[in-house]
């Protein structure tokens, strides 16, 4: 699958993808990488790979370039707004959430923000969660889902580093699984 990535920060989650694409271990090859945020990490770590690299502001300068590129798949990592993609690939963008959906999510909640509002709300289990976008915030097909214990002595930095870890395994095999099974299958 020929995949695109989106993002905004420091690009962690590419990290992980493409190190998971070096080692043989996920299917597909990242095409281009746009970031929303000029002066994003991501970006410079994208360049450093040897991926192109574009920044775009708006949906449809994004849309432009993954047209450049004949993009089958969208990952959404570390990507802070709401996307709305072209018509061709409104089943094919994935999202990772930093908490186990329908809990702790919608506008507002990303990044460190969950974490605080777990670790707020006392719950003794979060995660993370892999699944298609639509038109909301972070809705869509759920394709992946991976639990982490909460302790009641965590910070939310700790609760940040232990839901980072299960994602960097829930990603990859999401993409996997997605490969595997096809994109429509997870819309019937
Ligand atoms: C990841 O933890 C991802 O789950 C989160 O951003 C982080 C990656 O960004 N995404 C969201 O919160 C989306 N709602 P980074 O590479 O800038 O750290």
């Amino acid at each position: 699958m020929r995949m695109a990535v989106l993002l905004s920060g420091t690009g962690r989650t590419l990290d992980n993808l493409h190190d998971r694409i070096a080692d043989g271990t996920m299917q597909g090859s990242i095409e281009v990488v746009v970031a929303n945020v000029v002066d994003a990490l991501g970006l410079k770590k994208a360049k450093k790979y040897g991926y192109p690299v574009h920044y775009a502001s708006t949906d449809d300068e994004i849309n432009s370039i993954l047209q450049d590129y004949d993009i089958e798949l969208v990952l959404l990592a570390g990507f802070l707004k709401l996307y709305h993609p072209p018509e061709h690939l409104k089943h094919n963008v994935l999202n990772i959430h930093p908490a186990l959906i329908p809990s702790f999510c919608g506008d507002g909640f990303y990044g460190i923000h969950v974490h605080r509002i777990v670790k707020k709300k006392g719950v003794k289990v979060s995660g993370c969660t892999v699944h298609f976008a639509n038109e909301k915030y972070d809705e869509g097909p759920i394709v992946v889902q991976k639990s982490v214990p909460v302790y009641d002595e965590d910070s939310p930095d700790d609760i940040a580093e232990r839901v980072f870890g299960a994602e960097c395994e829930a990603y990859p095999e999401a993409i996997n699984l997605v490969h595997d099974k096809g994109i429509e299958s997870y819309w019937k």
